[in-house]
Parts: structure tokens; C-alpha cells; sequence
């Protein structure tokens, strides 16, 4: 049994993430998406939203989880058994900085790789600040993220604005 890591802020989580997730299970028989707090990009949702988001956006593909992880995620990637870390690159600009995490993951763990997957085309330019920035402004949402992640959004940043 290949057990993947997607490790993520997945504030919130996008198609474009959904879209890595089931390309990732065409390598991996089980996949874990780990939510982490990460407090340095001061995310918009809470992690306990983040990962009920993430939860729902992928309740329809089998062999998911979704939970939160704190801390260094490669001992976390070893609790849990797994052989691979899982990201996407959509971009060029993406690589510079996934090259030194998968490298420094690495360092910590000569057992463990890096995968590093590519989303259609159609989510190429998708981002999580992209999502956050239409959601506060009140922007169409539904191409980018699941039905259910935008009708959270929506409510929350009505709430946010009232
Ligand atoms: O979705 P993101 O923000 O690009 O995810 C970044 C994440 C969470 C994968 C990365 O910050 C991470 O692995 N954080 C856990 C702490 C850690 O292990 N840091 C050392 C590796 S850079």
C-alpha cells in the first residue's frame, strides 16, 4: 500500500487542488492531505475550516483524508507511514522555492520523496490568494473552488462585512 502526504495551507482549498489530489491517487492507493496552520501567511480561514473545507471538496473521491498536521511535516509524513510528499507546480515561479522544500525534506529524510505533480492547464493560474481576494470582494466564485467551499465563503465574508 503507497501512502502520499499532500501538505498544504489550502486556504481555501481550490479545483486546482482537488484537480492534484486525483492525479496524485494514480500513484498513491491512499492519500492523506494535510492541513497545516502555517501562521507565516496569516490565512484567511482557521485551520478547523480549512480542513472541514478541504473534507467536503473531496467527499466524492475514495481513498482520501483530510486532517491537520503540526510542526515539521517530515516526521509527520513518517507517522503516518507514507512513502511520498505530494505538490503541485503550476508554474515556473513556483519551482525555486518547492526545489528547496523538497530538498530540505530530503536533508531530514533520504527515504523520502518529493513528487511534484502538474494541474490542467485550466487551473494553472489558480491560487488560493486569487480565491481569498475574490471571496472579500464579493467576486463569482464558483469556477475556482467546489459549490459547497463557495457558499462558505460567501456566508462568511457577508458575516465578515456586516
Ligand atoms: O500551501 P503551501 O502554503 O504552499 O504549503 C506549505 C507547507 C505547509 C507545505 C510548508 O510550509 C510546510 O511543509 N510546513 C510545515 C513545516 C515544515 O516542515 N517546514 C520545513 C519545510 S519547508
Amino acid at each position: 500500500m503507497r501512502i502520499g502526504v499532500y501538505p498544504g495551507t489550502f486556504d481555501p482549498i481550490t479545483r486546482g487542488h482537488t484537480d492534484i489530489i486525483v492525479r496524485s491517487l494514480r500513484i498513491f492507493d491512499r492519500l492523506i492531505v494535510a492541513v497545516a496552520p502555517n501562521p507565516r501567511k496569516a490565512p484567511m480561514l482557521n485551520v478547523a475550516e480549512r480542513v472541514e473545507l478541504a473534507k467536503i471538496a473531496t467527499k466524492g473521491i475514495e481513498y482520501v483524508e483530510v486532517e491537520a498536521f503540526n510542526g515539521l511535516l517530515v516526521p509527520y509524513v513518517r507517522d503516518r507511514g507514507a512513502q511520498g510528499i505530494i505538490r503541485g507546480i503550476r508554474a515556473v515561479s513556483d519551482f525555486e522555492h518547492e526545489f528547496q522544500m523538497a530538498l530540505l525534506n530530503r536533508k531530514l529524510d533520504e527515504g523520502l520523496e518529493t513528487v511534484f505533480l502538474m494541474p490542467s492547464e485550466e487551473y494553472s493560474y489558480l491560487t488560493s490568494s486569487i480565491i481569498k481576494e475574490l471571496a472579500m470582494l464579493g467576486g463569482p466564485l464558483h469556477d475556482f473552488v467546489q459549490p459547497e467551499v463557495a457558499e462558505h465563503l460567501r456566508i462568511r465574508f457577508q458575516k465578515g462585512s456586516s
